[in-house]
């Protein structure tokens, strides 16, 4: 009887494919749905915070520019990726990115924890040309980013966008004040919307990230973005966790 019927089914191609999307709809929900009820699915770590105005803009370059084609921001839970790139990401380090980055393609090493591990020269005569500092390197060039003026005419549109999916980017009193409970008074000013341009322009000014203050690139943004990446989480805090000691 249970024979017949398996025969049935697997020589009736559409009935075998709706049982199949019933079997996988099945199997996706019992293992995804839990995650968006339990607490815990991104865990709460000091240090996480939304991106500055500037280094929001980097994002979106690094996005415009497809760099995440090659570059992969997710260092998985493996010894040889905790040696290569420092502590395995943690879900609360891309809680306010939309979208992640966590990407799957490496022709390059991830990105995830660059922050800071050259100087800023370093990155700016890299992208301009990688094969001045890594001779062997298969990275594109990326000249324009030094000679282009960045565009900040929208930068508060951009962050009342994400405020929208939930970044605390605060638009009145209550959120600001929210903001400083949650990060500290430097970190919820910079935060906040109406002041965005100013920010940027000040970040840009003091960071000097891409070596000539007398105009903002998308190089000073994306520099910025770039050395922020994975510095938030103070990783030595937590010293019963065996993956700090490779950092
Ligand atoms: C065609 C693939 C490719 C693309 C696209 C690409 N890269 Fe790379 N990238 C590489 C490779 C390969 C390396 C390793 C060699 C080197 O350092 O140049 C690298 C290295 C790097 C490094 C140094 C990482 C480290 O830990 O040493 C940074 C930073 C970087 N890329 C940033 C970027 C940014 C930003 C973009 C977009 C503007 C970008 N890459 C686009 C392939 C790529």
């Amino acid at each position: 009887m249970f024979n017949f019927k398996h025969e049935w089914v697997e020589t009736n191609i559409g009935l075998l494919l709706v049982l199949t999307m019933l079997a996988i709809s099945i199997g996706g929900l019992v293992e995804i749905a839990p995650l968006f009820f339990i607490k815990d699915t991104v865990e709460k770590v000091d240090g996480v915070r939304p991106y500055t105005p500037l280094e929001l803009r980097g994002r979106d370059i690094f996005q415009r520019e497809g760099c995440y084609l090659c570059h992969s921001q997710m260092i998985r839970p493996f010894r040889d990726e905790a040696l290569r790139y420092g502590h395995y990401s943690l879900a609360a380090e891309s809680q306010y990115d939309h979208p992640f980055q966590w990407g799957s393609k490496r022709t390059g090493p991830d990105l995830a924890r660059v922050g800071k591990k050259y100087s800023n020269e370093w990155h700016v005569a890299h992208l301009v040309s990688p094969r001045s500092m890594v001779p062997q390197s298969v990275m594109p060039n990326y000249p324009w980013l030094l000679s282009t003026e960045l565009d900040i005419s929208d930068i508060t549109d951009r962050m009342k966008a994400l405020r929208l999916v939930g970044v605390p980017y605060s638009l009145n009193q209550d959120e600001y004040d929210a903001n400083v409970k949650k990060f500290g008074k430097e970190t919820a000013d910079m935060l906040n919307i109406a002041d965005a341009r100013k920010n940027l322009i000040a970040q840009a000014q003091q960071g000097n990230y891409d070596g000539d203050r007398s105009s903002i690139s998308e190089m000073d943004a994306l520099v910025a973005y770039l050395q922020v990446l994975g510095t938030m989480v103070d990783f030595r805090k937590y010293d019963d966790d065996e993956f700090v000691k490779y950092r």
